[in-house]
């Protein structure tokens, strides 16, 4: 469930959520933040996390996991620590494609910084249409690089 951006109100979601969780209509729900530690600007939840106003309900079995900004072993396990069920990554595991493993074998493994060059994405194995993608995102990719 992407939760910013979209336009979509905190508390329809939040209810919205609810009612799924409930009725265990799902297994797994995925939070696709873009920064996991964005806080509530606004409304009933201000001042909390975006990430608790989700965790913080009845699970019914279902589990919770979160994306946004994870790119170190040590923000990953935080998340799990402030009561995700499992975590999600996309930007760092495009960037380290065994980032779990690097994570499992390290704790204090950080993913590279962004941005990356587009050379660094093609060493790492991508494609050129999935780079040529990417340059579109300056800061995923350094613009003119090679
Ligand atoms: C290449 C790419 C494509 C994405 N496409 C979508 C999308 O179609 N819909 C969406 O809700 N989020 C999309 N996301 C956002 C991710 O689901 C995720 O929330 C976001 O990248 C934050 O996680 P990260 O910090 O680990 O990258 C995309 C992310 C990346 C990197």
């Amino acid at each position: 469930m992407s939760i910013e951006r979209y336009g979509l109100q905190l508390d329809e979601l939040r209810e919205l959520t609810a009612e799924i969780l409930e009725r265990k209509l799902i297994d797994y729900l995925d939070l696709a933040l873009w920064d996991s530690a964005q806080m509530v600007r606004e409304g009933t939840f201000r001042g909390k996390t975006m990430l608790s106003v989700f965790t913080s309900l009845p699970r019914k079995g279902v589990r919770v996991g979160a994306a946004g900004k994870i790119m170190s072993a040590h923000r990953a396990v935080q998340l799990l620590d402030e009561g995700c069920d499992f975590v999600l990554i996309a930007r760092a595991g495009i960037l380290t494609r065994d980032f779990p493993l690097q994570v499992m074998a390290d704790p204090r493994y950080e993913s590279p910084t962004l941005p990356v060059t587009a050379g660094y994405l093609r060493r790492g194995g991508l494609s050129e249409r999935f780079i040529n993608h990417l340059q579109g995102w300056p800061s995923f990719v350094l613009p003119g690089s090679l």
